[in-house]
């Protein structure tokens, strides 16, 4: 077979295979007046933009490559197809993590260097950031879950532009990292029947709630002797019936919930730990991003106090309210609350271990 990599391949250089030359001429600050920068830290304010900008597109490219798996109808589940899933959405946290650094680099700009030049960005705002938008779509933040979408989502001055307008709505429609995710929980084979017939784990002592399993008989009452006396019982029992057998929770069904929650649980058998690493670094992903919005307002308000935005919003306020609205992985986050200490689980039916290829030993 021909080698790929033979020396017939051109000579490459470093500054024409990255385009450096076209890389660096890309910043034009607006204060730059024949040939001075009038307002020093414009540079640093392009630069650290653009470098944001360059991580979108990489998050981007990873997003796209986990939903062009995660939507094959038959995913490996225990191989290399999640095996990648689970190793890009790592990725995604890790530059996530590296974006909200950023902003200590930002800080080192003080105020009044920002007013230097922040009247000649009028109608400029990150709010426009269309691949920012697409991080969000795509990752399933809803419109309807979003703190006030008609202030970021319009085309009047300081909203978008029309090429940019079209784009995120139709990105809007796609398939989303989270309807994808549901649908890869609820085909979690776990719960048929076949595997749980005959399956004792000690006698049901508890209320038997109709039309439940076994299984999550006997969980409901673990849960609720887990639970301490300062625990709102009726409360969170209530929340437990809804959240797993009736309403869902926020953007969740409750199928899909039933398997989050049975694979946290049941986290440590070999089977469940890609599963559980994919729900992990979800959880992880909209921490990163909660703590870029948190550490952006953190900035604004060093920078510009509570000064109306370039892009038209109230600055702070708006900021603040996106702080506390707009997670999109919080239900599943939220799962955390039903969870029952390891030592007090039952055991798994034999049936369904083998099923799921453990080398089956008796515990
Ligand atoms: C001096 C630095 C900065 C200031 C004073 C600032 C200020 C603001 C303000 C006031 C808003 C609200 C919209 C508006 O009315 O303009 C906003 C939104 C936003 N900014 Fe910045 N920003 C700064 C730097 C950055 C950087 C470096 C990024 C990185 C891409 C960024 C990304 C965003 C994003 C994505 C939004 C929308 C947030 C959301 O809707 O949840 N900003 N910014």
């Amino acid at each position: 077979m021909e080698c790929p990599f033979n020396h017939e391949q051109p000579l490459q250089y470093y500054g024409d295979y990255l385009a450096i030359d076209q890389l660096l001429a890309l910043q034009k600050p607006l204060s730059l007046q024949e040939g001075k920068l009038l307002a020093h830290d414009e540079m640093l304010f392009i630069v650290i933009h653009q470098a944001y900008e360059l991580w979108f597109k990489q998050i981007l490219h990873e997003i796209t490559a986990c939903g062009e798996v995660l939507s094959k109808p038959a995913a490996d589940d225990d191989g290399p197809d999640m095996n990648v899933v689970v190793h890009r959405l790592k990725r995604v946290v890790e530059i996530w993590k590296l974006l909200n650094h950023q902003v200590d680099v930002l800080e080192t700009m003080t105020p009044l260097d920002f007013l230097e030049f922040r009247e000649l960005l009028h109608g400029a705002s990150g709010f426009q950031s269309r691949q920012f938008r697409e991080i969000e779509a795509s990752l399933g933040l809803r419109m309807e879950n979003r703190f006030r979408p008609d202030y970021y989502k319009h085309t009047e001055l300081g909203g978008f532009n029309e090429k940019d307008f079209a784009e995120i709505t139709e990105f809007e429609q796609k398939p989303t990292i989270l309807g994808m995710v549901e649908n890869w929980l609820e085909r979690m084979p776990f719960f048929e029947e076949e595997f749980w017939r005959d399956w004792e784990d000690s006698p049901n002592e508890g209320a038997v709630q109709p039309g439940r399993s076994p299984f999550w008989n006997r969980y409901r009452l673990l849960y609720e002797q887990s639970l301490s006396e300062r625990d709102d019982k009726p409360d969170l029992l209530g929340k437990f019936d809804d959240i797993f057998f009736k309403t869902g929770w926020g953007a969740f069904r409750s199928t899909a919930l039933r398997a989050a929650l049975f694979i946290m649980l049941y986290r440590d058998e070999p089977m469940f730990r890609l599963p559980f690493a994919l729900l992990n670094s979800l959880i992880e992903i909209d921490e990163q991003l909660a703590t870029f919005r948190y550490r952006h307002l953190q900035m604004v308000r060093r920078m510009i106090g509570t000064r109306v935005g370039t892009g038209g919003s109230s600055g702070e306020q708006y900021l603040q309210g996106a702080v506390n609205r707009n997670y999109i992985y919080k239900e599943l986050a939220g799962v955390i609350t039903f969870l029952i200490e390891r030592r007090h689980l039952p055991a798994l039916p034999p049936r369904l271990r083998q099923a799921l290829r453990f080398s089956f030993t008796n515990r």
